[in-house]
């Protein structure tokens, strides 16, 4: 994770869980996470939501039964899900390693899910990430990710205005959270690209929701070394 994409996140850490207010753009997000979830997986699951902001699906993932365990590289944002955190079965860690070495740091066949809430595209190599939330799951463990559809029109929009972006501000400065937003999400892989990342990475994406909304969820199940391919295999 660039130092850029740490700073953007810390800078706006203490307006993160206003999103999640009845009043703010994210609230949806809880029940897409604890209803895709809790169909493939039973209360009492160990799951890991990475670059967990400042907590709020470990927190609905928990008042569903799951424990969990919420991680997050940038501190403020880490910092401020652990003040708000008074229980057992949702905890809170800093990741302290580069993205090649979380299996060291959360160990191995520990989990039965990971989640990930708009984490991959501020992620450079996501393969490298995904190899390594493989390696710290269990046999049979489930993978939740949502990630930008560059197929919806919102998308190509984003794109343009990046563009136009950097060339008007080339060394970043002057930035508002929304065009730094644009400056660190940079990782666009269409849909078929995500199943063929993750597969790489030990995942096969069993279904995709939202195929053509603005942000699609792809969730996927942990191989146990039987080959197959996605494609084809969408729904909703
Ligand atoms: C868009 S926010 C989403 C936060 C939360 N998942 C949610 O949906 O409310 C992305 C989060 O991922 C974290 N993040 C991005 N890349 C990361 C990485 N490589 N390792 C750990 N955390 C990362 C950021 O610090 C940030 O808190």
């Amino acid at each position: 994770m660039s130092t850029e994409v740490v700073r953007h996140f810390d800078r706006i850490a203490d307006r993160w869980q206003a999103k999640y207010f009845p009043s703010g753009s994210m609230g949806h997000r809880l029940a897409r996470f604890t209803g895709s979830v809790g169909e493939v997986l039973p209360r009492g699951a160990q799951l890991l939501d990475y670059g967990c902001g400042t907590g709020d699906i470990s927190f609905a993932l928990g008042d569903f039964g799951y424990r969990v365990l919420g991680v997050d590289r940038a501190s403020k944002m880490i910092e401020a899900a652990q003040i708000r955190s008074q229980r057992q079965d949702v905890r809170f860690e800093r990741v302290r390693c580069s993205d090649d070495e979380v299996a060291s740091q959360f160990g191995r066949n520990r989990f039965d899910g990971v989640v990930l809430s708009s984490v991959l595209e501020y992620v450079q190599v996501p393969a490298v990430l995904l190899r390594q939330l493989n390696e710290v799951c269990r046999d049979g463990a489930w993978l939740f990710a949502t990630a930008p559809n560059t197929r919806h029109p919102c998308r190509w929009a984003e794109a343009l205005v990046a563009r136009v972006d950097r060339r008007i501000h080339p060394d970043g400065s002057r930035l508002s959270p929304y065009r730094e937003y644009l400056r660190v999400s940079t990782t666009r892989y269409g849909l078929m690209k995500w199943c063929s990342v993750l597969r790489e990475s030990g995942w096969h994406v069993e279904q995709i929701v939202g195929r053509y909304a603005a942000l699609s969820m792809l969730i996927a199940k942990r191989l146990g070394g039987v080959p197959g391919s996605c494609y084809g295999q969408f729904s909703k």
